[in-house]
């Protein structure tokens, strides 16, 4: 049955109000421009106007009388008083542009009524500025930078959000809970038992029968962000950019006697320079045995004369992700039965990237380049059946590429604004059934493709594919 759709100005004036005055910030003491000032929001992110269109689609999709609740990450302790590199959610941005932990957003289809008499359908929660603590931990918004910088209309502080939940929560019907899998125990909404972590489903469910919880709006999200827009395109161009850069670097300068994680520093140092904030992913530098092991990320062989190299890494730019594979051989020449390897994992890339047509199933690529390498192993007598093709290709060749390294989608047909990769593989481990001359090569090629109109754009073409030019490339 449908309830009030909104709360009363009573009922918020007595939960909310003492809260919000208690929750006051202290902004000015601390002048909002020097967020920008210090490069932290710099001209190149993504516009706020681009963040309240992903808002609205959201809300547009909501059922009626429903509340939506999405979190920032939280910090995660590492030891002692020392924290891991934090990160947001790749989601909370994706509808804030907000890079703070202890954030949240609330969403709310029918609105809700706020003391200062306005009426609202999405508020940003985020931590008060504080400028005793803003010299050990750097810079926060506060409320009056969530208005200036992030452009919302209402902001409050992370304070209010519980006695904000308690007042909303009971009066609505359906309750979309983000459940940010894997987050321990956070303590940033200590004073309800609301939303402390991924158990507190069954909690919200017992306080609150009145609510239907569902997690629809994840797929609703996901058609969102498996079609990229401009503005996306273009960060996700910068980044790929910066990676292609970092991948011809090391092609050019690597050589026998190199450290793998000599390999991971030079691309890292380009990253960085560049004005990456993040690697996409840990960077994989897999040499000669190593390059078997399709996520190897500890880097620390030293390469030998004749070793394969098999180098997944890419940038994170401003959020967003490139995901490039080149494999080369250290030495500067492929001996023959690299080659062949390699060419048959370009050939399967080569049959998936032509497969990324608008319109096509999701798995095309995948098929394309299977097809590519079951022959290819059969014709090579690396296998004898090629059923058996899981022995050297045990991955998909395909997943959605954005803010996430392996980023959102629903998996359906393929359409314009689709950013995917295709990233065949062939790896064999000593030891494998086949002649040993080809034990210890794992080659995987993996570019980006936009699909468009007109046909699959491959993004990340600036760093070398066929054998000659990648053979072009090490000659120094
Ligand atoms: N770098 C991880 C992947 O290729 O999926
Ligand atoms: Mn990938
Ligand atoms: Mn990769």
């Amino acid at each position: 049955m449908r309830k009030f759709s909104f709360l009363t100005l009573f009922f918020l004036s007595f939960f909310l109000a003492p809260t919000l005055v208690f929750a006051q910030d202290l902004a000015s003491e601390v002048p909002i421009d020097t967020l920008t000032k210090y490069g932290i929001y710099d001209g190149d992110r993504l516009p706020p106007s681009f963040h309240a269109s992903r808002r609205k689609l959201l809300l547009d999709s909501m059922q009626p009388n429903s509340i939506a609740l999405f979190r920032a990450s939280e910090e995660k302790n590492r030891s002692n008083d020392n924290n891991y590199e934090y990160h947001q959610d790749p989601k909370f941005y994706y509808l804030t542009g907000c890079l703070e932990p202890s954030s949240a957003l609330l969403l709310s289809k029918d609105g809700v009524s706020l003391p200062d008499g306005r009426f609202v359908h999405e508020i940003l929660f985020l931590q008060n500025r504080n400028p005793k603590q803003e010299t050990w931990t750097g810079r926060r918004l506060g409320q009056q930078g969530a208005r200036s910088v992030l452009k919302f209309d209402t902001a409050m502080s992370i304070d209010s959000l519980p006695a904000m939940l308690r007042a909303v929560l009971p009066k609505a019907q359906f309750f979309y809970y983000d459940p940010h899998f894997g987050t321990p125990h956070e303590p940033v909404l200590n004073d309800t038992v609301l939303l402390t972590d991924v158990g507190d489903r069954d909690l919200i469910k017992e306080t609150y029968r009145n609510l239907e919880i569902t997690t629809s709006l994840t797929h609703v999200l996901a058609e969102l962000r498996e079609v990229k827009t401009p503005e996306e395109l273009r960060l996700m161009r910068k980044a790929i950019a910066i990676s292609n850069e970092a991948h011809n670097a090391v092609i050019h300068d690597a050589r026998p006697g190199w450290f793998e994680y000599q390999i991971q520093a030079e691309a890292e140092d380009i990253f960085t320079k560049s004005g990456a904030e993040y690697t996409a992913y840990p960077c994989i530098v897999g040499s000669g045995p190593n390059s078997t092991i399709l996520h190897y990320e500890t880097n620390r062989r030293k390469t030998e004369s004749g070793d394969f190299i098999e180098m997944d890494m890419g940038a994170e730019y401003h959020g967003y992700c490139a995901d490039i594979t080149r494999s080369f051989p250290i030495s500067g020449e492929f001996t023959p039965e690299q080659r062949a390897i390699y060419s048959l994992v370009l050939a399967a890339q080569d049959s998936g990237i032509k497969a990324c047509i608008a319109g096509a199933p999701f798995q095309s690529a995948h098929f394309a380049a299977l097809s590519v390498i079951k022959n290819g192993l059969l014709k090579l007598g690396i296998l004898q059946d090629s059923n058996q093709f899981k022995r050297y290709f045990m991955h998909g060749t395909s997943h959605y590429l954005g803010l996430d390294v392996h980023d959102a989608g629903t998996g359906g047909p393929l359409a314009p604004g689709n950013v995917l990769t295709v990233e065949p593989g062939i790896y064999i481990a000593a030891g494998s059934p086949c002649d040993p001359k080809w034990w210890n090569t794992g080659c995987r090629i993996e570019d980006d493709i936009l699909v468009t109109d007109h046909g699959p754009e491959i993004l990340s073409i600036h760093s070398p594919r066929k054998v000659d030019d990648v053979e072009k490339m090490m000659q120094r």
